[in-house]
């Protein structure tokens, strides 16, 4: 065995832009969830980690997990993050974690490292609610959280249900329901992933680390008006759906700013607009709320004054105001001794970070249900994410990936530590 590497920022770099050349065209990224471009991804993960020494399985939810076996068989400590993408986002959400894990594969297999119990890097599935409404499905149901009825709801807004996207590439929905990872496997989970904050940049950190992921609650709205002509119908009396809508967006943006709401972000991103047409007026408007806070209960009463407030302004201009819960995500609580082994792996290598929040959601709080999980950030430059301008820095993801490295090794080392604990405790009994 050799000292292992530091890790490779240009190696890193230029496995982040193969993953990144796999995208629909148009600006930015597009790998959606449950698509062929995603399980191609998944593909290319699972040939890098073959190559590094890995067993690959795929999961019935379509995850894939790449096992690196140590001295003895036991729980691992795992690391990953996803593959695919929002519409048009950028380079480094999800994939920063993933092929980190790629990095430190590649590191532990140059330097024949034999860890004491085996690792595992996972390339989850379908994380960007963006498609499905939802966040994190695959690392849902690798938690065991998800239903078979779930997976029929969540709809594309081609109307594509989330069970017959996973058909389509392959995969078995009713299997994926019933098919959770079993926790005794796992010892502890680090997923790295870029900040889409920031904290850090403003800190001039290179790392964070989490200790609450933020929940959301994503509600589609709908505003039922009269559609009829522009010309010919006065403007005193009208149902002008959009109208509505307009109001509607506003007083998201207002409770979300009232000061009684401190720390919920509201946001209307994504508004259809029927007939669509420049001489009619609208007669129905379809939107998209989301709704997201590190405190779940300010989160939902937030969301519940939204809806209130929209229905009432909607009514004030005679139109009807609609609402259909897409995705209720609670905020989850990292546990503190696996953050504990990162800081400790931090301050063994000299390296400064601050404990942060996550606004985002991550495939970690799916997983922390299964296996006590924490997580590394990386500067995201001004903070953008989910546009193509996304950015980290070569040097950033490289000193990431080297804490993670490190942290991944304490965990082998306290879970071999426990596991021979329990072994003497079963031999003296
Ligand atoms: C995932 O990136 C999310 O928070 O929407
Ligand atoms: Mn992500
Ligand atoms: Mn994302």
């Amino acid at each position: 065995m050799t000292a292992v590497r530091p890790a490779d920022p240009e190696r890193l770099w230029s496995t982040l832009q193969t993953m990144a050349a796999m995208s629909e065209p148009g600006p930015g990224v597009t790998r959606l969830a449950y698509t062929t471009l995603e399980r191609a991804a998944h593909a290319r993960f699972a040939e890098w980690m073959a190559d590094a020494g890995c067993e690959i399985a795929v999961d019935p939810a379509g995850n894939t997990v790449a096992t690196r076996p140590g001295r003895a068989t036991g729980p691992a400590a795992g690391t990953g993050s996803h593959l695919d993408s929002v519409y048009n986002g950028g380079r480094f959400d999800g994939i920063a974690g993933t092929m980190a894990a790629v990095e430190v594969a590649r590191l532990l297999h140059e330097a024949g490292v034999e860890t004491e119990l085996p690792l595992r890097f996972v390339a989850f599935a379908g994380e960007e609610g963006a498609r499905f409404g939802q966040a994190c499905c695959g690392s849902k149901l690798a938690a065991g959280l998800s239903s078979r009825a779930e997976l029929d709801v969540r709809r594309d807004r081609d109307g594509v249900s989330l069970a017959d996207a996973m058909a389509a590439v392959g995969l078995d929905p009713d299997l994926a329901a019933r098919t959770a990872w079993a926790a005794e496997d796992w010892s502890g989970f680090v997923e790295l992933h870029v900040e889409q904050g920031s904290v850090l940049e403003r800190a001039k950190l290179d790392i964070g680390v989490v200790d609450l992921i933020s929940g959301s609650t994503r509600i589609e709205l709908t505003v039922t008006g009269q559609a009829s002509h522009t010309g010919g119908t006065p403007m005193r009396g009208r149902a002008d759906a959009l109208a509505g809508a307009a109001e509607a967006v506003l007083l998201a943006e207002q409770v979300a700013l009232d000061p009684r709401h401190r720390g919920t972000r509201a946001t209307v991103g994504r508004l259809s607009v029927l007939p669509g047409s420049i001489t009619t007026i609208p007669g129905r408007v379809t939107f998209s709320l989301d709704v997201r806070d590190v405190d779940a209960d300010r989160q939902r009463q937030s969301a519940a004054e939204i809806v209130t407030r929209m229905r009432a302004a909607c009514l004030r201009r005679g139109t009807r105001l609609e609402a259909r819960l897409l995705a209720d995500t609670s905020a989850v609580v990292l546990p503190d001794w696996v953050r504990n082994e990162v800081t400790a792996a931090a301050a063994e290598r000299g390296v400064p970070y601050r404990v942060l929040t996550s606004g985002a959601s991550h495939d970690a709080q799916m997983v922390n249900r299964l296996v006590p999980t924490a997580m590394i950030f990386v500067p995201s430059r001004q903070g953008l994410s989910h546009v193509p301008e996304e950015w980290t820095e070569p040097a950033q993801l490289a000193a990431g990936t080297d804490l993670l490295l490190a942290a991944l090794l304490r965990l082998d080392a306290r879970a071999a530590a426990v596991a021979g604990v329990l072994e003497n405790v079963g031999g003296a009994s």
